[in-house]
């Protein structure tokens, strides 16, 4: 398994990171079998897998028992695990608390934890006890209500200049990587070049060390919002249809179950129930 400073020497050697996210355990296991560095089971479940509008009402419990099937399905890939909305704010003893709890129930590799400032606190005490962390700046999906939508961050040069602070704290208070999601492609370069951690972008360009893809978005694999910044790898989705609605025909037909699928009394056996 590829660890913390793999990932530094893949980023001093320009070799790129790949992360994807999973929420379960046959998505862990295709990622793993694909060479997939790092796993992220993401709160972005909430929408893909639970359904909810936004990242909000998912909870650690939720976050635990996906990252468990991740573990089960991923054992040799490195496994961050999104710390959810409301679980790292407030008192910093809680959050450590919180994060242990979130380690050893799951067996995460490491956790994610979304901005800086107050959050900073966050990124070192939990590095200090032994808990990797990776950083998340740019646009932050569980301050969606305060920033005022999922929008581009960054284009600015004062909000630039915020971020690429912003990134330089998180890596001084300990952070092992950060992600940079929907923010210009410049900014994602200076970030870059700035930093010794690696930076694994979402909507960010190119010039990030690793990229990061939602699995349901990249396999376009259910109904909901699909962002500009995906590219769509294959189209699980139209599969699915096109299996489901078979079988619902077949059944409806009477061409399913076919021969093969019966299972058969022996005659005698046969005789002997009819009498
Ligand atoms: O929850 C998630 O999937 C994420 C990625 C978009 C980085 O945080
Ligand atoms: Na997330």
């Amino acid at each position: 398994m590829k660890t913390t400073s793999d990932f530094l020497k893949m980023k001093a050697a320009g070799e790129k990171i790949v992360m994807l996210t999973a929420y379960d355990f046959p998505a862990a296991t295709f990622a793993e079998q694909a060479g997939v560095d790092m796993i992220l089971v993401g709160d972005s479940l909430g929408m893909v897998v639970l359904g909810y509008q936004s990242t909000m009402p998912v909870t650690v419990a939720d976050m635990v028992h996906h990252a468990k099937a991740v573990r089960r399905g991923a054992k040799d890939t490195f496994v961050v695990v999104d710390m959810p909305f409301g679980s790292y704010h407030g008192d910093s003893n809680d959050a450590l608390k919180t994060a242990v709890s979130m380690m050893q129930e799951t067996g995460a590799d490491a956790l994610k934890v979304e901005g800086a400032d107050d959050v900073l606190a966050v990124i070192a005490k939990l590095t200090a006890a032994g808990i990797p962390v990776v950083a998340h700046l740019g646009l932050l999906p569980q301050s969606a209500g305060v920033i005022g939508g999922y929008k581009v961050q960054g284009k600015t040069a004062e909000q630039a200049a915020k971020l690429l602070e912003d990134a330089k704290k998180c890596e001084a208070a300990g952070a092992c990587a950060v992600v940079l999601e929907c923010i210009p492609h410049q900014v994602t370069e200076m970030v870059s070049a700035s930093l010794i951690i690696p930076t694994i972008g979402i909507g960010a360009g190119v010039e990030a060390d690793g990229q990061v893809l939602v699995f349901h978005d990249m396999l376009s694999y259910g109904s909901h919002h699909v962002p500009k910044f995906v590219e769509r790898f294959a189209d699980m989705g139209s599969e699915a249809s096109r299996g489901i609605t078979g079988y619902v025909d077949a059944v409806k037909a009477g061409t399913f179950p076919a021969a093969r699928h019966f299972f058969t009394m022996k005659e005698e056996a046969l005789d002997q129930l009819y009498g």
